[in-house]
């Protein structure tokens, strides 16, 4: 949550570049977006800061060259979305600038403390505390150490911002502007930074996506390192000891096809659209990690599929595809649950996180939980280099490509099709697995056929003004229910929730009434009988019936056809859902790549 950027140069940019980087890194977080930069005039060099309230307007305004500047976009944690509670956040000399990303859990007893020396705060925000306890650490060195030259090799602005950041408490990332040495500093725990390298300088970043364009060389920082940007290039140090590290370079194989529009309207359709392209290319690309993946499960005595939202869903459907293809059980739990359960770890358990950002700091806490109890920990990870990606013993590349919009949707399929190969390598049918993941390609593609699209787009007509929305499923199909419950609410606003079809007459479907949407998701497996007289009993107290379905059904008053692909229907019954989901968004006049309140990569809690 929150982008952060920064750059620094030998040669002036415009300064509308971090602008630009700040619109890929807007799925971050939109609440509100700033940037800081160097302006000089007559031999004088002033920090110049703005910083709005809202969401990034499409043209830039115009700022000029700089050879240093940072930016940041917002979501909100400490202090409403306004105007000053945006970043960056300036020091009372109006020298020093700050971005962060993260929560300052002490930052009360810190701002109490710089208050009573004199700082004078003007945002309500946990984050600004960290720019006048840098202010208060620098006024005081430098009464120690008065000499400039320190400052300028950076290393008494680096030993600064290690005392600021030991200070500090929760996990957090900075990036510090120091107007006259000229330099950036980089700091972080456990949430990301990207250092990037390239013809034009040095850049920083939260995410990777933003060098794109800018740096050919990526190092991830590491949580023991502190990095000083200098225009002459970047130099590392441990966090710990101040002395100095070596990066790890590494080339940055993104492309700006990767992150462009590619012609779509918005990345959530492109990114609907990717799907049977993602599936192909884990058949052809990730058999050995299914393998390997599949022979952790088998040494392991106890497996735990870990992750939070759709990724939880991905998880919760793992747990069915385990148990009916490899006659193996396998947990599901929810990340952010996960450390109240890990009482049972032992140094046989295998933990086997989903994430799409390898950020979400559920996640990371039950990898870290994990690792503490001695289990070995597997990860399907779509974000290369991501702190899951590091921490994980193993990992399965998802290699999904860049998700910009919000919602999960081309990550949740790949990650089913890792666990479908893995639970058919396990039962000794890995062929079938293969076989059954190519049908679902032709099945996804079916489903994203005009003539389905159709058919969607009809039931999206009918639903633009439902308040609620009740999407049901058995066995395989129940995740599906929950994840197309979760596609629809988040982006269109409207109640909509997922139910386990048994579940009906225990007590929701009190909720039943004249008109009431029920989408029913019903493959041709052992829960079509079941799931089709859930559909009779909801359908004859009124409701209006939409069945996902490779076969119609009098119990629907709309038929959704999809393709007929066994045990890999939840890859295929998911996308209509996708669609209806994307569809509502526009005829209800929303963002579909940014609905309110949300944010990619979840890293606070
Ligand atoms: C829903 C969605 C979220 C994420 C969840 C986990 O569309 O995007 O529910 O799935 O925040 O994120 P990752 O997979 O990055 O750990």
């Amino acid at each position: 949550m929150c982008g952060i950027f920064g750059f620094v140069a030998a040669n002036p940019l415009p300064a509308e570049l971090v602008v630009d980087a700040l619109r890929t890194l807007e799925y971050r977080g939109y609440d509100s977006w700033g940037i800081a930069y160097a302006f000089q005039r007559d031999r004088t060099t002033t920090l110049v800061v703005d910083k709005r309230a809202g969401r990034i307007p499409a043209a830039s305004p115009a700022y000029g060259s700089t050879t240093i500047a940072l930016g940041h976009t917002r979501w909100a944690t400490h202090g409403g979305v306004t105007d000053e509670n945006a970043h960056p956040h300036v020091d009372c000399t109006g020298t020093l600038a700050i971005v962060h990303n993260g929560i300052i859990e002490n930052y009360r007893v810190l701002r109490e403390m710089l208050e009573r020396k004199g700082h004078r705060f003007r945002s309500g925000t946990d984050s600004e505390v960290f720019a006048h306890l840098l202010e208060e650490i620098l006024t005081t060195s430098r009464s120690i150490e008065p000499n400039g030259f320190e400052l300028e090799s950076g290393h008494l602005l680096v030993q600064a911002v290690r005392q600021a950041f030991a200070h500090v408490r929760g996990l957090n990332a900075f990036i510090v502007l120091h107007l006259p040495s000229q330099q950036l500093v980089a700091v972080k725990s456990t949430s990301p930074l990207v250092i990037g390298i390239g013809p034009r300088g040095v850049f920083v970043s939260s995410d990777a996506v933003a060098l794109v364009g800018h740096a050919q060389r990526v190092h991830y920082v590491s949580d023991e390192e502190i990095v000083l940007l200098r225009q002459d290039g970047p130099l590392f140090f441990d966090r710990c000891t101040g002395t100095p590290s070596l990066p790890r370079w590494e080339p940055l194989t993104l492309r700006p096809a990767d992150t462009s529009l590619g012609g779509y309207p918005h990345y959530l359709i492109k990114e609907i659209h990717e799907q049977p392209r993602v599936i192909e290319r884990i058949i052809r690309n990730r058999l050995d990690g299914a393998r390997q993946l599949a022979d952790l499960i088998r040494q392991s005595y106890g497996t735990f599929l870990v992750g939070c939202g759709t990724a939880g869903y991905a998880a919760l459907c793992g747990s069915y595809l385990f148990s009916r293809i490899a006659r193996r059980h396998v947990n599901a739990v929810i990340a952010s649950e996960f450390k109240y359960q890990e009482h049972f770890l032992t140094d046989r358990s295998l933990v086997i996180a989903l994430t799409q950002s390898g950020e979400t700091v559920d996640v990371i806490e039950a990898v870290q939980a994990a690792k503490r109890r001695g289990a070995r920990v597997a990860a399907l990870v779509n974000v290369t280099g991501s702190t899951v990606d590091r921490l994980a013993d193993f990992t399965v590349p998802l290699s999904a490509g860049p998700e910009q919009s919000v919602l999960s949707t081309k990550a949740y399929t790949a990650k089913l099709a890792v666990l479908l190969l893995a639970a058919h390598i396990l039962n000794g049918s890995e062929h079938v697995g293969v076989d059954v993941l190519w049908r679902a390609v032709d099945g996804m593609e079916q489903a994203l056929a005009p003539q389905t699209l159709d058919r969607i787009r009809a039931v999206a007509d009918r639903l633009v003004d439902a308040e609620h929305c009740y999407v049901i499923g058995r066995g395989l199909s129940y995740p599906t229910a929950l994840e197309a419950a979760l596609k629809i609410k988040e982006v269109t606003y409207i109640h909509a929730e997922g139910f386990a079809g048994g579940e009906l007459k225990h007590g929701v479907i009190a909720l039943i009434e004249e008109g009431s949407p029920c989408i029913v998701v019903s493959p041709l497996d052992e829960t079509r009988a079941d799931i089709l007289s859930g559909a009779m009993e909801v359908r004859s107290r009124g409701a209006w019936v939409v069945g996902i379905s490779p076969e119609p059904d009098d119990a629907f008053h709309v038929h959704i056809p999809i393709a007929d692909v066994g045990d890999a229907s939840p890859l295929v019954a998911i996308v209509p859902a996708q669609l209806l989901a994307y569809e509502l968004a526009i005829r209800r006049g929303l963002d579909p790549d940014k609905p309110r309140n949300l944010a990619k990569s979840v890293t606070v809690k």
